[in-house]
């Protein structure tokens, strides 16, 4: 069981500086994902935990001990990366094997691992194949396998699932849910899928350029984004921001949350022209023109069109200042927003 602590952490390469100032706690036996954009540094935060990669200053503690310099073998944790870098010319067993006669441990606790740990991940029927005789998924349970077998305090998974087929990875999401709830080990999951982070984690970290914009529950980081930043990265199509609608501050609305048919004692009504429509099953994505800017709308409803009228519920609308943080909406705001004029 265990509880990471990153205190003041900076990193640079060189001169770049690519964490200015990390502080993040997290708790014991939770499942933590890391997401943001290409190049925020998620896989440098993982690799500092795991000890691959040192930080420039601050610190790392696992369960209070500080372990920014303790050697990755020697702090408990176990790493899954997306290419799994298995060694092809050993079969399942072996691969799964290896680092246990590495750290000397005796042959029947070996045996009794692998047989429990492929039990867990369904690989029994496998340890005699080779890694090219296996499916994209099930090379993916054998690096699983091998971290498991090696009864890491905490696990952190860089991409794990972005070699696999959207199917697969599905699939696999699901059975790591799971593999979680049964282990009760700490996860910490880096995506940049912003999908993904919400369907697995109970705890999603939100980075922008080296600095954490939100920390939240999946459910609290959609319906509470702290800023423009959070409410345009989580959910698709992105919250939709006007800027022109009141000076100096910026309104949002969810494309989902968005009417196309009068709604009662709407919060915003503004009159719009379809420009596209893309059907996507049941539902529709319209992109609009209105004459405060264009907006993306999600809906079921199946409009003629060109001309219509987008209305938003009170209670569904978000205030941003100029800066993009988020601030109350106020009951002077909704009296602005009902006094403007619909424009046609
Ligand atoms: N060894 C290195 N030397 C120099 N710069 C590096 C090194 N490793 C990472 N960086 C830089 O640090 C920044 C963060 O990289 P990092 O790999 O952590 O991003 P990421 O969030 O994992 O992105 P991705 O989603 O593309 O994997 C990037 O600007 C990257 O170019
Ligand atoms: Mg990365």
């Amino acid at each position: 069981m265990s509880t990471i602590i990153l205190k003041d952490i900076k990193k640079a390469f060189d001169k770049e500086v690519v964490i200015p100032n990390l502080n993040l706690t997290i708790d014991d036996g939770s499942f933590t994902v890391l997401v943001g954009p290409s190049g925020c540094g998620k896989s440098t935060t993982l690799r500092m935990i795991s000890g691959l990669e040192k930080p420039s200053s601050g610190d790392i503690f696992i369960d209070d001990e500080n372990v920014v310099n303790i050697d990755p073998g020697k702090r408990g944790i176990a790493m899954v990366f997306q290419n799994y870098a298995l060694y092809p010319v050993m079969n399942v067993r072996d691969n799964i094997e290896f680092g246990l006669k590495n750290k000397k441990v005796p042959r029947d606790e070996r045996e009794k691992l692998i047989k429990e740990v492929c039990e867990i991940v369904g690989l029994t029927p496998y340890l005699d194949r080779k890694p090219n005789a296996l499916s994209g998924g099930q090379r993916q349970r054998v690096a699983l396998a091998r971290a498991m077998v090696k009864k890491p305090k905490v696990f952190l998974m860089d991409e794990p699932l972005s070699n696999l087929d959207a199917k697969l990875r599905a699939q696999m999401r699901i059975e790591l849910i799971e593999l979680h709830k049964r282990l009760g080990t700490t996860f910490i999951y880096v995506t940049h899928d912003q999908v993904e982070a919400m369907s697995m984690g109970d705890n999603i970290v939100l980075m922008d350029n080296g600095i954490i914009r939100q920390r939240s529950s999946p459910k609290e980081i959609y319906h509470n984004p702290q800023n423009v930043y959070t409410a345009q990265f989580i959910g698709t199509p992105p919250m939709n921001i006007l800027s022109a609608l009141i000076p100096g501050i910026q309104i949002g609305f969810r494309p989902e949350k968005t009417a196309l048919t009068h709604i009662e004692n709407p919060g915003l009504s503004i009159k719009g022209k379809v420009l596209t429509k893309e059907q996507l099953g049941a539902e529709m994505n319209y992109s609009i023109e209105t004459s405060y800017g264009k907006v993306m709308v999600k809906t079921e409803e199946d409009i003629a069109g060109p001309e219509c009228t987008l209305e938003v519920r009170k209670e569904q609308l978000f205030a941003f200042d100029d800066q993009g943080q988020r601030i109350e909406m106020t009951s002077e705001i909704l009296s602005k927003l009902a006094a403007l004029p619909q424009k046609g």
